[in-house]
């Protein structure tokens, strides 16, 4: 299955990722923590897209398309989280995905207020080597400052600081929001409120993929 989920910063998608690849075995691709390995290792991509990121501005649609292209076209199936992001990512994802003849399965849209999102992402610090996410309010990491699932360093990120995440929320409405219409044009989007607790959210996640239903 080829799996994409949207929403916007702090909706939840990281989180709810990494539950289903767990649950369901498809592999998870996040071009957000794909990136953030690239400018922990110095690359030259790396060094590119910080500067991108630390403002909450998209890094360009033909870095994200080369870093991403090998590995979306896995026969056992992705889910794709933070890609695409423009209506020019989605394109490309359409063509090659044309050529291995396994179109997009699903899009799911995650929402929530912008209220919860703003306190989502206030609180949120996330897993230096691994990326897990955590948030310092609702679910702090057992011992302050070290992962529980692999003992790397938990930390606050640059662009959770209240300058970026404004830039962000509206970056996303400017270019990624109109990926969600290119697909709703063509009858793919499954609509999921994303509140409640993240057990809640795994469950109507899981039930719309499931049973391909269009809302939860
Ligand atoms: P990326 O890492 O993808 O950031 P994002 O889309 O802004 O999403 P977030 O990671 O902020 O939020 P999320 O929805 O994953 O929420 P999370 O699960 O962490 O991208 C970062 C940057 O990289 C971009 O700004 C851009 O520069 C660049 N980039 C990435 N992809 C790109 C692309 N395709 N093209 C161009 N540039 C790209 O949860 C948030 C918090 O809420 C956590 O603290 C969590 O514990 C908590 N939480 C989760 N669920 C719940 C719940 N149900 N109730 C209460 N709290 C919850």
């Amino acid at each position: 299955m080829r799996i994409v989920i949207m929403g916007p910063p702090g909706a939840g998608k990281g989180t709810q990722a990494r539950r289903l690849s767990e649950s369901t075995g498809i592999k998870h691709l996040s071009t957000g923590d794909m990136l953030r390995a690239e400018v922990a290792s110095g690359t030259e991509l790396g060094l590119l897209a910080k500067n991108f990121m630390d403002r909450g501005d998209l890094v360009p649609d033909s870095h994200i398309i080369a870093m991403i292209q090998k590995q979306i076209d896995d026969p056992a199936g992705v889910l794709l989280d933070g890609f695409p992001r423009t209506v020019v990512q989605a394109r490309a994802l359409d063509e090659a995905l044309e050529k291995s003849g396994s179109p997009v399965d699903r899009v799911i849209h995650m929402s929530v207020d912008i209220d919860e999102l703003v306190r989502r992402l206030k609180g949120r610090a996330i897993c230096g080597d691994c990326q897990t996410p955590y948030n310092l309010d609702s679910d702090p990491p057992s011992k302050a400052g070290i992962c529980d699932r692999c003992g790397g360093p938990v930390a606050v990120r640059v662009d959770d600081q209240p300058e970026a995440v404004t830039n962000r929320m509206k970056v996303y409405n400017e270019l990624t929001a109109p990926v969600l219409d290119y697909y709703r044009a063509r009858g793919d989007v499954a609509e999921v409120i994303a509140t409640g607790s993240p057990d809640e959210v795994f469950e109507k996640l899981s039930e719309v993929i499931r049973s391909g239903a269009t809302s939860n």
